[in-house]
């Protein structure tokens, strides 16, 4: 496995966070730099994205590198039966970087041992996406100065959501407190509350998404519940709507409240926050650029001179 990949938020510890980071806000004053000239970066998506891929690409092309890939896995060999395995080995004869996003937790580890070239995971199933992680991090600083001693209220569906899985592991280094607001379907899987335990941070389950949990926060992080994971189509439609967010449950809520979403939304937040100052997901989804240029360097070992 290459070094430089980034299949786990747990790859990277406190300082490469803070450097990634650090490169991250170099970019946002001028994504315009030729550093992959004569790079190629495969980007693979075996699942729908919007936001992760063409920012993925976006990056390597301001970065002045060339991006090949698939947006649709039915257009490639693998609909033939070609295995991951052969997949990852044949585009890495082509590539000095893949970029992946897989249905199966633990493809991005997989396709990484069977290769020498980094391997960035952009989302295994309901495992991990630590790009997104980089992004809302990045997001969470910007809005707040600071990673440390914050309250972050992670909503909606939180067994299977892989964005808040990485950003719970990511946040060990900063002594959060965490509000896990589930029903008890999608509530916290029990490995990640161990996690918790095992790395003394300090978290409460709640049902209600109550006032006294919004006006306590300083990040609200709200996630679609991932229909996609569901075997049950009749469950998902049974839990899908428990938890909106709505411009009249802000009103109390602290001056530096932020309302983070990877996105896509579905209704878990109503489009009359859009305005609401407190909102920042659009924002934080065009930090993703800037994170994702960061990554892509680290991964090629590129270092920039600001
Ligand atoms: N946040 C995120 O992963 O969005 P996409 O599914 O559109 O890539």
């Amino acid at each position: 496995m290459n070094t430089k990949s980034l299949v786990s938020i747990s790859d990277i510890g406190r300082d490469e966070i803070l450097s990634l980071l650090d490169t991250a806000r170099h970019f946002e004053e001028n994504p315009n730099r030729r550093l992959l000239e004569g790079k190629v970066v495969a980007t693979l998506f075996f699942e729908p994205s919007t936001r992760t891929r063409l920012s993925f690409e976006t990056a390597v092309n301001r970065l002045g590198g060339r991006v090949i890939g698939f947006s649709d896995a039915n257009t490639t060999s693998s609909s033939k039966g070609e295995t991951l395995k052969d997949t990852i080995k044949m585009v890495s004869n082509y590539v000095d970087l893949i970029v992946m996003r897989h249905y199966l937790e633990g493809a991005a580890r997989y396709a990484s041992e069977v290769t020498d070239v980094p391997v960035i995971n952009a989302g295994d199933g309901a495992n991990q996406h630590p790009s997104q992680t980089m992004l809302d991090l990045y997001s969470i600083y910007k809005t707040q100065g600071t990673l440390e001693n914050l309250t972050i209220t992670l909503v909606g569906d939180l067994k299977y959501g892989r964005t808040v899985h990485s950003l719970l592991m990511a946040m060990r280094y900063f002594n959060p407190t965490f509000r896990f607001v589930a029903c008890q379907e999608l509530g916290m899987p029990m490995e990640y509350k161990i996690f918790c335990d095992e790395n003394g941070i300090r978290y409460t389950e709640h049902r209600d998404f109550s006032p006294e949990v919004i006006n306590s926060s300083d990040i609200i992080y709200m996630t679609r519940v991932q229909r996609e994971r569901f075997a049950d189509i009749m469950e998902y439609e049974r839990v899908k709507d428990l938890y909106n967010l709505n411009n009249s449950m802000l009103s109390g809520a602290r001056e530096n409240m932020r309302i983070l979403h990877p996105l896509p939304r579905v209704n878990e937040i109503a489009q009359d926050v859009d305005d609401n100052p407190h909102a920042y997901y659009f924002e934080q989804a065009r930090n993703g650029l800037y994170a994702r240029q960061a990554i892509i360097c680290r991964a090629l070992g590129i270092t920039i001179n600001s």
